[in-house]
């Protein structure tokens, strides 16, 4: 079976500074696949060049089989890429429902489907649907009507999450998702991942820093240490590395 997601020798520069040092992965349709490793190990340049916001300096992106090592990003949003970032992005001023009514709108246009008439300046009833489902799904409905930039930290970052499934994408980049988040709101998306996975089938590649979200959602795990692949397998597998123990996970897991 071909993976979804594969990546060979995968090689990313800042200048003269090389951040991804020839890294392989692979990850199958459906997968949670998540990358871990110390801060500036280079997780988040390694988005990038899936998503193509950083250029390969060397190395193959394959997604679905095809080549995309040179697709500029729009294109690749188009084939199925959907992204957060480690800082929510959100339209500030529009309320979670008018941001919800864009996201679904713009996927539609995209795609060449009339999104239908406005009467009196109100989205097409189809899509209203789908923003209130998103809302639902997402856990947003108390706040439906309230403007992003006046959501808690927790609701922007469920309702960024909310914008990219608006384009229903193949697979979901999610760099942090629970960074800066209290306790209970990180529980939230764990919850809401694993319902993801489950209801939709969808394929997630996620960076975090919180070992339970991690240990309790990835499928498998990698590891990145300065740039370089030091580990990649199954929770059980990469915990019980000596290596990653040394680099990364320290005394906290051996503990756990
Ligand atoms: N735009 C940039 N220009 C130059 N160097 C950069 C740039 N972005 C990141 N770097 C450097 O690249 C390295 C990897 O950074 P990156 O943000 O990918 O790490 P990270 O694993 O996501 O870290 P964190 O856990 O803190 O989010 C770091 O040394 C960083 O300083
Ligand atoms: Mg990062």
């Amino acid at each position: 079976m071909i993976p979804l997601l594969q990546i060979e020798q995968l090689r990313v520069s800042y200048g003269e500074l090389e951040v991804i040092k020839g890294v392989n992965l692979d990850v199958a349709g459906g997968e949670t696949f998540a990358v871990i490793g110390p801060n500036g190990a280079g997780k988040t340049t390694l988005f990038k060049a899936i998503t193509g916001e950083a250029p390969a300096s060397g190395g193959v992106v394959r997604f679905d089989g095809r080549d995309i090592t040179r697709m500029p990003v729009h294109l690749r949003a188009r084939a199925g890429f959907g992204r957060t970032f480690q800082v929510a992005r959100v339209f500030q001023g529009l309320t979670a429902l008018g941001n919800l009514i864009s996201s679904v709108e713009a996927r539609l246009r995209g795609a060449g489907v009339s999104c239908g008439p406005w009467y009196g300046w109100r989205p097409a009833p189809a899509v209203v649907d789908e923003a209130e489902h998103l809302l639902v799904d997402l856990a947003l409905t108390q706040v439906r009507h309230v403007e992003a930039r006046f959501l808690s930290h927790g609701d922007k970052k469920r309702l960024e999450i909310a914008l990219v499934l608006a384009q229903q994408p193949q697979i979901l980049m999610l760099d942090e998702p629970t960074a800066g988040m209290s306790h209970s709101d990180r529980l939230g998306i764990v919850d809401l991942m694993q319902r993801l996975r489950r209801d939709r089938g969808v394929t997630i590649v996620m960076t975090e820093h919180d070992m339970d979200v991690i240990f309790g959602l990835a499928d498998r795990i990698m590891v990145l240490n300065y740039g370089e692949v030091i580990a990649t397998g199954t929770p059980a597998e990469v915990r019980a590395s000596p290596l990653v123990r040394e680099v990364y996970l320290g005394k906290e897991m051996i503990d756990a």
